[in-house]
């Protein structure tokens, strides 16, 4: 069902490109039935999507336009200008949705780079990718660094339902856009736009990882795929083969798990080999520093980033954020020594855990899947 609504996703080279993978999948069909009849069926599932998406890059950037016809709204200039000295730039998405000054997602955002401890000077490292001409707009007003990436035929515009169709899309595409800013060299640092940024995040990554994501829950263990739970709405990647070959082969396994969006299908394929025969460094960071409504960060003297994970409706994460927001600053303004003897706690998640229950127990689906 949801594999026609991709097929709308690109342009029209990519039905070339489509043709060509098709004639791909029949010769394989031929070769794998004469040669390896047995093993056809594990053969036809993963391996030719994965084969031929080197011609991904052409077709992908095919649909990236600029809403401006400046030249200087094209990505490798404002990458470049938000760029850090090491060719590391922080990206977020936005919508219309997440833009609109009533809820102030946006807004609640860029406050916390600037309540945050030391985090304002990282603003001039923040890319907002706008999904739609609203949300570019209203970046412009309030951001430096906007670039407008468009996916045709496709209305990203509107708060897109929990794994509605055109959820998995936003989160597909996003996938498949993050590859190419590795492609181009750079490093990022992806954060969702409901991640409120308390302190600098840089000095608590893994100088060695790869791929480093934060969690819904965390074990304990920052290597150990099997008991971590990876939320991606906030990884630092690194640019080089190993995270490109990563991020092609995540962006190529939504076709092996049509109905799962892009976290849940890299909760499924952390554990395959792929990963280890290209030696995709991978770790889990600590919900010490980067938590979230799943599980909140219990020491505000060590927190960096927290999410509104685990909540649904946009209402309720703009009510409880705001709630966190209003608890760091308190925690801020507190003299030195009471900060570091206060056991302070958060009061939030409120109403997007009562949202959430309700939410489980009409849908009966697991709270990890809740991002
Ligand atoms: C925001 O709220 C104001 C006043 O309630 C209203 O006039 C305006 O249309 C709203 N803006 C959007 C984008 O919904
Ligand atoms: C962490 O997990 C990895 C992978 O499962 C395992 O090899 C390692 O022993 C674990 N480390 C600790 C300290 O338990
Ligand atoms: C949050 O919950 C409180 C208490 O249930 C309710 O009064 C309030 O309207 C809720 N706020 C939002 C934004 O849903």
């Amino acid at each position: 069902m949801l594999r026609g609504c991709f097929s709308e996703f690109k342009s029209s080279t990519a039905v070339l490109h489509r043709r060509r993978t098709a004639a791909m999948f029949f010769i394989m069909f031929v070769f794998s039935y004469l040669v390896l009849n047995s093993t056809f069926d594990s053969c036809q599932i993963r391996l030719p999507e994965y084969l031929v998406s080197s011609t991904d890059i052409f077709s992908s950037a095919i649909s990236l336009h600029s809403l401006s016809d400046s030249a200087d709204t094209s990505l490798e200039t404002v990458l470049e200008e938000a760029s850090m000295h090491d060719k590391t730039v922080i990206l977020t998405t936005l919508n219309e949705a997440w833009a609109d000054p009533n809820n102030s997602i946006l807004d609640l955002f860029l406050a916390s780079f600037r309540f945050g401890y030391q985090t304002s000077r990282l603003l001039n490292h923040l890319v907002i990718i706008a999904l739609d001409q609203k949300a570019f707009v209203r970046c412009k007003r309030v951001h430096t660094h906007c670039f407008a990436l468009t996916t045709e035929g496709v209305d990203f515009s509107q708060e897109a339902y929990f794994m509605t169709p055109d959820y998995l899309k936003m989160m597909w595409r996003r996938v498949d856009f993050l590859r190419s800013v590795l492609e181009m060299g750079y490093n990022f640092l992806f954060t969702d736009a409901d991640v409120m940024w308390l302190r600098d995040p840089f000095p608590h990554f893994y100088p060695d990882a790869d791929f480093q994501i934060a969690c819904d829950h965390y074990s304990g263990n920052s290597t150990d795929v099997a008991t971590n739970l990876a939320n991606g709405g906030f990884s630092f990647v690194r640019s080089n083969i190993r995270s490109i070959e990563f991020y092609k082969y995540w962006y190529s396994s939504r076709v092996t798990y049509p109905d799962l969006h892009d976290q849940d299908v890299l909760n499924n394929i952390k554990f395959d080999s792929i990963l280890t025969d290209i030696h995709l460094k991978l770790r889990f960071l600590d919900t010490t520093y980067f938590g979230g409504f799943c599980e909140p960060s219990r020491d505000l003297n060590k927190v960096c980033t927290m999410h509104a994970n685990c909540c649904v409706g946009l209402d309720n994460k703009v009510h409880d954020l705001r709630i966190m927001l209003q608890d760091w600053k308190n925690f801020m303004a507190l003299p030195p020594n009471m900060k570091s003897s206060l056991r302070s706690t958060w009061r939030a998640p409120k109403n997007c855990s009562l949202a959430l229950r309700r939410h489980l127990d009409l849908s009966g689906t697991t709270a990890e899947t809740i991002s």
